[in-house]
């Protein structure tokens, strides 16, 4: 009896066992990410809204990035529309997504020209208010954002974009440059180091790897740094395309930010189909925009020479980060033509890795 109980429970055991490891054999091993083939190299991030953040591309998020950016939450219009009123419920939300789901997030941006809300420039009465007011209301902002994400934040980008498009000028004409002068640079970094010492303090910008204005952005950086002004890094957007920027470009940004003693990142990274265009312009000659089998070609070899050149820059590169998760939705599919499709990122519009993917990743 005893027997043969003992013997039915082995054989339930036996059986058990044996399904488990069928089970367990036929069971795909969990599947690498971006982030897993670069784990020994740098952060892999992308940048995301809060709807972004359920279902698939949810899953996407988890599975192939550790590091995230709010694409508009942190922004000083979304997050602070009025002088005494801040809107958190986005950024708490994709706050909490990387809490819960251990990955790191880059705050995006504490000043920029653009997205700027309505209050920010003018008092009471509309009339522009003073550069005091102004760097009050900097301070205040800073001090409210930073602080809120101590701890969970890591990197701030502090100062977006604050170069002239145009060569012959020095820094960009806006109201920030209009109202301070060059002093609000310095002071957004100031600002931000008090409020959060620890965290990782970015000049963030685009075109960085042109030959003209990587000197003028070199000339800022150095400018900033020889005044101790606590800035620890470049973010070099990386909205690049088929033809540009050229691997003695970039290699030659990466080596002329570092030698400043700053870290460097790619911020915002995605390869258009298109030639860089600031100004609007018709879709290409033939009026198509059409992802062809040559234009993609083109594609998977940028993104395989960019890898290859972040690979070996891993001392002063920690970390890239994707503008946009896959070619379902990307900004440039509005910017700068409406209406014209663009096909940047590594997984395709089924949120499928791309072949580029499998390329950048087999080293
Ligand atoms: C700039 C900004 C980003 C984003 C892109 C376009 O690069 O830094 O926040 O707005 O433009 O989406």
């Amino acid at each position: 009896m005893t027997t043969t109980i003992s013997m039915r429970r082995l054989t339930t055991v036996g059986l058990l066992l044996a399904g488990l490891t069928v089970f367990s054999s036929e069971r795909p091993a969990p599947e690498k990410g971006l982030k897993d083939y670069y784990k020994d190299y740098l952060l892999v991030g992308v940048a995301v809204s809060p709807a972004g953040l359920k279902g698939s591309e949810g899953e996407l998020i988890k599975q192939h990035f550790n590091s995230i950016t709010p694409e508009n939450s942190m922004k000083m219009g979304p997050i602070h529309p009025e002088e005494n009123r801040y809107s958190w419920k986005d950024s708490d939300e994709i706050v909490q997504f990387a809490q819960d789901n251990k990955l790191r997030v880059r705050g995006h941006n504490l000043l920029w020209h653009e997205q700027t809300p309505k209050w920010l420039f003018k008092d009471a009465n509309g009339k522009q208010v003073s550069k005091e007011v102004l760097l009050k209301r900097l301070k205040d902002h800073i001090d409210t954002v930073v602080k809120r994400y101590k701890g969970k934040i890591y990197a701030w980008d502090v100062v977006n974009e604050a170069i002239s498009d145009n060569p012959q000028e020095f820094l960009r004409n806006s109201e920030w440059y209009q109202i301070c002068g060059e002093d609000f640079i310095a002071k957004a970094f100031e600002y931000a180091h008090a409020a959060d010492p620890k965290a990782v303090l970015f000049y963030n910008d685009y075109n960085t790897e042109r030959p003209e204005k990587r000197e003028r952005i070199y000339k800022l950086l150095k400018k900033l740094k020889d005044a101790n002004v606590p800035i620890d890094a470049v973010g070099l957007q990386g909205h690049w395309s088929l033809e540009e920027p050229t691997e003695q470009e970039l290699r030659k940004a990466i080596e002329q930010y570092s030698s400043l003693g700053l870290k460097v990142q790619i911020t915002e990274l995605d390869v258009s189909i298109y030639p860089w265009e600031k100004d609007r312009r018709a879709k290409r000659p033939d009026e198509s925009d059409a992802y062809t089998p040559e234009l993609e070609q083109k594609q998977i070899e940028q993104y395989k020479m960019f890898f290859r050149v972040f690979r070996e820059n891993k001392n002063v590169l920690t970390g890239i980060t994707f503008w946009n998760i896959s070619d379902k939705y990307t900004w440039l599919d509005t910017y700068p033509v409406p209406g014209r499709k663009n096909y940047p990122l590594l997984f395709d519009q089924n949120q499928k890795p791309k072949k580029a993917y499998w390329e950048v990743v087999k080293f």
